[in-house]
C-alpha cells in the first residue's frame, strides 16, 4: 500500500528551497491530506530513498541539486525528455518501480510561451555546459527553436554537450564567441553556476548591448542576479527563475496527484515566500 500522504524534496542542502512554500498550499487548495517535506539526502543515503520510494512508503518526489543525474541513472522507467536531459526532477512510484520526469523542462518554456516567443525563428545563446544547460538546450529543441548556441568558459565542454545532443540545430562555441553571435540571438539565457551570490558575469558586459533590442535575457536563479541587473541596465527585457519553478512545480503535481494544479494558488505563495526571505 503506498502512503499517499507523503511527497518530499530529496536534495542536498534542501533548507533554503521554496518548493513547500507553494507546493503545500497547492495540496491543501484542493483538500487533498498530503504534506510536502523537506528530505535533506546526502549522496551515500540516495539509495536508500529511492529504495523507501518503490516500497511505497510516499506518494511522490522531487529532485534537486546535486542528485539529479544520479537519480536519472536510478529510474525503472523515464520520460522522453527526462532521458535527453539525462537528469529527473520528479520521481512518482508505480507498481514497486520508479518513473522519473523532468519538469523543469516544461517549467522553462511556459514564461517564453507567455511572452509570444516564436521558436521557429528564434536563435538562442545558452551560457554554460552543465547538467542545467543540458536541460535548457533540450527545453528549447523540443520546442522548435531554429538554433541554439551553447556557449562556455571551457570550450570542449560545450563541443561534448552538442556531441550528446546530436542536434545539428546545437552549436557549440567558447566565450569569447558570444559579441559575434549577439546581434542574431532573441534569447540570451545564464545556465552557468553563477547566481545571485556574486558581482561576476558569465558572459562580457558588452555583449548585453549587442543584442537585438527585442532580445529577452533570463536567469534560471529565482532572485535579482548581477546577469539581470546587466540585461536591465542595456535596456533588455529579462525574465527570473520564479515562473520556472512554480510551473516546473504545478507539473510534477499533476503528476502525482493525476489533478490540474492550482497554479494561482503557488504563484501567490511562491511570490510571498520569495518577498519575505527578502526578495
Ligand atoms: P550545473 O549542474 O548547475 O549545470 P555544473 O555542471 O557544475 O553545474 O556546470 C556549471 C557551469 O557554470 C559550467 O558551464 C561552468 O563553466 P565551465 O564548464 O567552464 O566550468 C559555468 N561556470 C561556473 N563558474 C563560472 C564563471 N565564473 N564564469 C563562467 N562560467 C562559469
Amino acid at each position: 500500500m503506498t502512503d499517499h500522504r507523503r511527497v518530499g524534496l530529496i536534495g542536498d542542502p534542501v533548507e533554503h528551497s521554496l518548493s513547500p512554500a507553494f507546493q503545500q498550499p497547492a495540496f491543501d487548495a484542493l483538500g487533498l491530506d498530503v504534506r510536502y517535506e523537506l528530505w535533506p539526502t546526502p549522496l551515500a543515503m540516495l539509495p536508500s530513498r529511492l529504495d523507501d520510494l518503490r516500497a511505497g512508503r510516499a506518494r511522490g518526489a522531487n529532485v534537486t541539486v546535486p542528485h539529479k543525474e544520479a537519480a536519472f541513472a536510478a529510474m525503472d522507467d523515464v520520460s522522453d525528455l527526462a532521458r535527453r536531459a539525462g537528469a529527473v526532477n520528479t520521481i512518482v512510484p508505480r507498481d514497486g518501480r520508479l518513473y522519473g520526469d523532468n519538469t523543469d523542462i516544461y517549467g522553462f518554456i511556459v514564461p517564453l510561451r507567455e511572452r509570444g516567443v516564436r521558436f521557429a525563428a528564434l536563435d538562442a545563446i545558452v551560457l554554460g555546459a552543465g547538467g542545467a544547460a543540458r536541460g535548457i538546450v533540450v527545453a528549447l529543441l523540443d520546442a522548435g527553436v531554429r538554433r541554439v548556441h551553447v556557449v562556455n568558459r571551457t570550450a570542449d565542454r560545450a563541443e561534448r554537450l552538442a556531441a550528446a545532443l546530436a542536434d545539428e540545430r546545437v552549436v557549440p562555441a567558447p566565450s569569447s564567441a558570444a559579441i559575434a553571435l549577439a546581434p542574431s540571438a532573441g534569447l540570451l539565457i545564464n545556465a552557468t553556476s553563477l547566481g545571485w551570490d556574486g558581482q561576476e558575469l558569465p558572459v562580457d558586459r558588452g555583449v548585453f548591448a549587442a543584442l537585438p533590442s527585442t532580445s529577452i535575457a533570463y536567469d534560471l536563479t529565482y532572485r535579482e542576479t548581477p546577469f539581470l541587473r546587466a540585461a536591465r541596465d542595456a535596456g533588455r527585457a529579462s525574465i527570473d527563475g520564479l515562473s520556472m519553478l512554480v510551473h516546473q512545480g504545478a507539473r510534477s503535481f499533476e503528476l502525482w496527484t493525476g489533478q490540474p494544479a492550482p497554479v494561482e494558488v503557488m504563484w501567490k505563495a511562491a511570490v510571498a515566500a520569495r518577498a519575505a526571505r527578502g526578495g
